[in-house]
């Protein structure tokens, strides 16, 4: 993309994210989760330290793999309870100026004529501040309470998903032409109906004539971010991702991803820097390495074995409660997360994870990396991702809430800033003139959807 560095803080609205038991430490604010204070505090705290966005994971459905039944899940909080995402954005937005808000939402499981309006609700209320994480949702339990008698097939709900996008494109950016908003009092005219126009679209999954209902908001389209990494999830992310979330935890597997997905988006016309590659990073940092070191031993004691595996069971939709602790997780092309299963069996070829190992690596932040030092040492290796390895930006992911989010705004950040490698001020308006530049609040003119 371009020598910008960004930063997320990757996040979800429920007492635990991508950290199983971390909630339990004392002091931490996981279960004010359901506070309004707690978000904007978070959101303060975000902007404080000038990242571009507060970035909000969402799942539909309960971890219920492991083991066969939602038992785990339910009582060590496995991701459940939660909240909406994009409900806590007003409230955040009216505590910030510039901060950007990644809301995930699934193309499965709503209908793309009213999320359009939702997410055009939600860019005219933060002057463009919003993005939307493209998701199509893998767990099993969510399809019986939304409609389905089973989960569909990922190419079934990749190819809802190309269309579902297809149809908000069509609303976001052809519906209404930029004047076609009058306001004429004098002649009681409000809108030109002449520059309003149905979009028409009838579909394998969606019939939606039109027009759009809400006017242009400052994006129109929301930043479109992705995380998909099977064949399906490649090739949309290369279709129409402005963002997309790697989650290989080694240089090669990161690589390898970066270089697929770009090329995918060259054959889809794109300039192949139109996509940011963020990586998950998971930073335990201190004033001095022993400190350091300190706390990431504690912070390993803290996280709890079963719901991790619960969790996993989720996202490789595999019951890991059923194998041996010592036996190998073999690869399948599974239904849930692919990223999730390629970080285990194809990242690093010379190593076999086993159950236990997948248990002990992925209890604090999932798959990504965790850097342990004092500010200068996280900055470095920030550093070599970025420039050495290529990656555009990083999805803070907290162990602690908030302390993590905090330790890294008050010692990281001015380390980065102090070598001139990151903002100290906020240029342009919207979230995606962090991405490209002053000037390019709209989708790019090689995006697909500008076509
Ligand atoms: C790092 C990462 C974070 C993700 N976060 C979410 C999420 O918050 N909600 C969700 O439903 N899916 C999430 N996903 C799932 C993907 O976006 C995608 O829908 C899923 O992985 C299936 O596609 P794939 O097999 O092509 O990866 C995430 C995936 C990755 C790798």
């Amino acid at each position: 993309m371009s020598d910008r560095l960004h930063l997320n803080l990757f996040t979800m609205n429920s007492v635990e994210h991508v950290s199983p038991g971390t909630w339990r430490r004392e002091g931490d604010r996981s279960h004010e989760y359901t506070d309004r204070e707690y978000w904007t505090d978070v959101a303060r705290t975000a902007e404080r330290g000038n990242f571009d966005a507060v970035f909000f994971a969402d799942v539909r459905g309960i971890y219920d793999v492991y083991g066969g039944d939602r038992e785990t899940a339910i009582e060590k909080a496995v991701q459940t309870p939660s909240n909406d995402p994009a409900l806590v954005v007003p409230a955040m937005a009216e505590a910030t100026e510039d901060l950007g808000f990644a809301i995930t939402k699934s193309t499965t499981y709503n209908h793309p004529y009213q999320l359009a309006r939702e997410f055009s609700t939600l860019d005219h209320l933060t002057d463009g501040r919003v993005a939307f994480n493209v998701v199509t949702s893998y767990l099993e339990s969510a399809a019986a309470n939304l409609g389905l008698d089973e989960r569909m097939e990922k190419e079934t709900r990749y190819e809802r998903a190309a269309e579902f996008l297809d149809v908000c494109y069509a609303l976001w950016e052809d519906s209404w032409e930029d004047d076609a908003v009058i306001r004429d009092a004098d002649a009681g005219r409000y809108t030109d109906p002449e520059k309003v126009h149905s979009i028409d679209h009838e579909g394998e999954f969606f019939d939606v004539p039109g027009p759009h209902g809400s006017e242009p908001s400052p994006q129109r389209t929301p930043v479109i971010y992705q995380a998909g990494s099977s064949e399906y999830g490649r090739n949309f992310a290369a279709n129409n991702a402005e963002a997309v979330f790697c989650s290989q935890p080694t240089e090669e597997g990161v690589v390898e991803y970066m270089e697929d997905v770009k090329s995918r988006a060259a054959d889809a016309g794109r300039d192949e820097d139109a996509i940011a590659f963020f990586i998950g990073i998971v930073p335990v940092v201190a004033p001095t390495e022993e400190e350091a070191e300190a706390k990431y031993e504690a912070l390993k004691e803290s996280v709890d074995v079963e719901s991790t595996l619960a969790l996993l069971s989720g996202f490789l939709d595999m019951d890991l409660s059923e194998l041996d602790p010592d036996q190998k997780v073999e690869h399948i092309e599974t239904q849930a997360i692919q990223g999730t299963m390629n970080a285990f069996t194809q990242s690093d070829p010379d190593h076999d994870w086993t159950v236990r190992e997948v248990a002990e690596f992925s209890g604090l932040g999932s798959t990504s990396p965790i850097v342990v030092g004092t500010p200068e040492q996280v900055a470095d290796e920030l550093v070599y991702w970025h420039e050495e390895v290529g990656v555009d930006g990083f999805n803070v992911k907290e162990a602690v809430r908030t302390g993590s989010l905090d330790d890294f705004v008050d010692q990281v950040v001015p380390e980065l800033q102090d070598r001139g490698l990151f903002r100290t001020e906020y240029e342009g308006e919207t979230l995606r003139e962090r991405l490209y530049g002053e000037g390019q609040s709209r989708l790019p003119a090689d995006h697909p959807a500008r076509q």
